[in-house]
């Protein structure tokens, strides 16, 4: 909306910030139905990453939710504008250098692209694949059977929409993989993405 805006170059380049890290910036988009393991596997990575010494900050639903997100509910278009912002504050976050995981269900596949576009590269999806009846089962914060009973309206799996990644850049199934096993998993990978652009960054090319 508004006009006579115009762009203001920083003067620190990504180069430089990823030299001063050991690691260049950017996003880890966890997405998946409400209990396939987020939330958990997004503080358990963040954890590990931490002590390997990465700068690392985890963003989750529940909690920008209750911030930033605080004004949104749940139809198509107030998940698009939570995807939307998250996207932004991720793809600002990465640009900042630091290495940003998201634990947001982003049922639809529109709203993950436009995240994904908002940070070009450096971002990666990786769905957290569990079918919703082992979610349903595990029901931790005791959602499903409220939507079940239709106390909760519009539930993801239940009465709403998940959208399944078509090509996601990692797939961790939490159904045959423990926490552990799942963060190796993940860990192995961030390592593979984020070691060349470290390293082409330390030779200045
Ligand atoms: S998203 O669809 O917009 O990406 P988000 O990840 O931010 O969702 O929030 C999901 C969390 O909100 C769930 O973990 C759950 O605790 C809570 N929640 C409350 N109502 C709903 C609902 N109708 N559908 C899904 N999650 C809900």
């Amino acid at each position: 909306r508004a006009s006579n805006i115009q762009k203001v170059e920083h003067a620190i380049s990504d180069d430089a910030r990823a030299l001063r890290n050991g690691h260049g910036g950017g996003v880890l988009w966890f997405t998946g139905l409400s209990g396939a393991g987020k939330s958990t596997l997004a503080v358990a990575t963040e954890r590990r990453l931490f002590n390997l010494g990465y700068q690392v900050y985890v963003l989750d639903g529940d909690n920008m939710r209750q911030g930033l997100n605080a004004d949104l509910g749940f139809s198509p278009e107030e998940r698009g504008e939570n995807i939307r912002r998250v996207g932004e504050v991720a793809a600002l976050m990465a640009h900042a250098g630091m290495l940003v995981i998201t634990a947001f269900i982003s049922p639809y596949r529109s709203d993950r692209e436009r995240a994904r576009k908002a940070t070009g590269e450096g971002f990666f999806e990786i769905y957290l694949q569990a079918d919703l009846a082992v979610c349903e089962k595990r029901d931790p914060k005791g959602l499903y059977a409220k939507a079940r009973t239709g106390e909760i309206e519009n539930f993801t799996g239940i009465s709403a929409p998940y959208e399944v990644p078509e090509s996601p850049d990692l797939v961790v199934n939490t159904t045959i993989q423990d926490v552990d096993s799942a963060v190796d998993t993940i860990i192995k990978y961030v390592k593979e993405c984020f070691h060349a652009e470290a390293t082409r960054a330390a030779k200045g090319i």
